[in-house]
């Protein structure tokens, strides 16, 4: 896969929207933009080898797929690692004046590209450009010996891009130019099954521009929003909407900060990223009380909430089917919605820099995003913040 070039600026959409609410309920009749889900995320890292040990060891993904100098790739190496359908591309470049090299000095360790998995990369492409989507990278096909793929990427918030991925006349273990790897003895696997949703950070009053970008470039529509009064503690708040694309396989909650006395965790993110960018991905599973207990095991550090949030625990969710005596060990949050329940976690930053975190979710029958949790969350974060000197 060729690095894709772009350049280091903010992308706005070119109209603001007034009513983002319109889309709410807007009657889609076709699909412009068919998804088949998320195909993988990009991150650009100072050095893959290492950042692929942390995957594997702590998070438990396999490494698949290789490509680097010993491959051809000579000017960078990448490492894919998969877990379920969850697949992370590391990517570091091999020397400092690299196009990579200069979003690493801004950036730290840093998603770059969330690639969508599609049937046609040149039809989704076109669709989006027309709609005035800005493009980083025009359709171009790659081949070997398993088939040819086509690749095409446009700008998304920050220096962020998306990736569009066609691979049905490709076989191989990830794309053109890598070489599989057949066995992982260092992988710890802790049961992680997909992405469930990505969250992207953006500026103040930039959430709608935003939101509009998803709704008329993507065809996405609104799934959720929250405003400052359900975000919000004494310090911090945000506003937050999620848009989900039309099989709601993607989703993208979008937040901005919002007023409050001090400075919110979105203006950290904001300041130390710097700009909008991937401020969380969150992975799904099937059994949270196994997963959370090996992740914590294999040192994945996550956030703990005090012991109170337990107490009012039964009234708040009704009857559960985990014991509340283990999640309150593991710091494990509950909500519930007119659907089902949910059960999440998340993570403390895995970078130095307070950037990027995991969520890891179970959803039985709940939509939710886990707004009953925010205020508790929230409290949380800014316990680490203030320990960070940046309340
Ligand atoms: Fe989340």
């Amino acid at each position: 896969m060729n690095a894709s070039p772009h350049a280091f600026t903010a992308h706005s959409p070119a109209a603001a929207l007034e009513h983002p609410e319109q889309y709410e309920h807007a009657e889609q009749t076709t699909d412009f933009l068919p998804l088949k889900g998320t195909d993988h995320v990009e991150f650009y890292v100072g050095n893959a080898r290492q950042a692929a040990y942390f995957y594997r060891t702590a998070f438990g993904m396999s490494l698949v797929a290789y490509a680097g100098p010993e491959t051809g790739q000579r000017d960078r190496a990448s490492y894919v690692l998969q877990q379920g359908k969850v697949r992370f591309v590391l990517t570091t470049p091999m020397r400092s004046s690299h196009l990579i090299a200069k979003y690493i000095h801004l950036h730290g360790d840093a998603v770059h590209s969330i690639a969508l998995w599609v049937d046609d990369a040149r039809q989704a492409w076109l669709e989006t450009t027309k709609r005035g989507a800005v493009s980083v990278a025009e359709p171009y096909e790659i081949s070997d010996e398993h088939g040819t793929a086509v690749i095409a990427g446009i700008a998304a918030y920050g220096d962020t891009i998306h990736t569009f991925v066609e691979r049905r006349n490709y076989s191989g273990p990830f794309l053109p130019g890598y070489r599989a790897v057949t066995s992982d003895p260092v992988a710890r696997p802790v049961g992680l099954l997909h992405i469930d949703h990505m969250v992207g950070n953006v500026g103040w009053n930039q959430m709608n521009e935003w939101v509009d970008f998803y709704a008329r470039v993507m065809g996405f529509s609104l799934y959720q929003h929250f405003d400052d009064n359900d975000i919000s503690t004494e310090y911090s708040a945000l506003m937050s909407k999620v848009m989900a694309n039309g099989n709601g396989y993607v989703k993208f909650p979008i937040n901005e900060p919002a007023e409050g006395k001090k400075k919110s965790q979105i203006e950290e993110f904001l300041e130390f990223f710097p700009g909008p960018g991937v401020q969380h991905i969150a992975l799904a599973t099937h059994d949270i009380l196994s997963t959370v207990s090996k992740l914590r095991e294999q040192g994945v550090e996550f956030l703990r909430v005090p012991h109170t949030y337990y107490s009012d625990l039964q009234q708040r969710v009704g009857k559960i089917d985990e014991p509340i005596s283990e999640l309150e060990e593991l710091g494990i949050l509950v909500d519930r919605d007119d659907q089902g329940y949910m059960l999440q976690i998340f993570t403390r930053p895995v970078e130095d820099r307070p950037t990027l975190f995991f969520e890891i979710i179970q959803r039985k029958g709940s939509r939710s995003f886990g707004k009953g949790n925010f205020k508790a969350l929230f409290e949380a974060i800014e316990r680490e913040q203030q320990l960070r000197g940046n309340l």
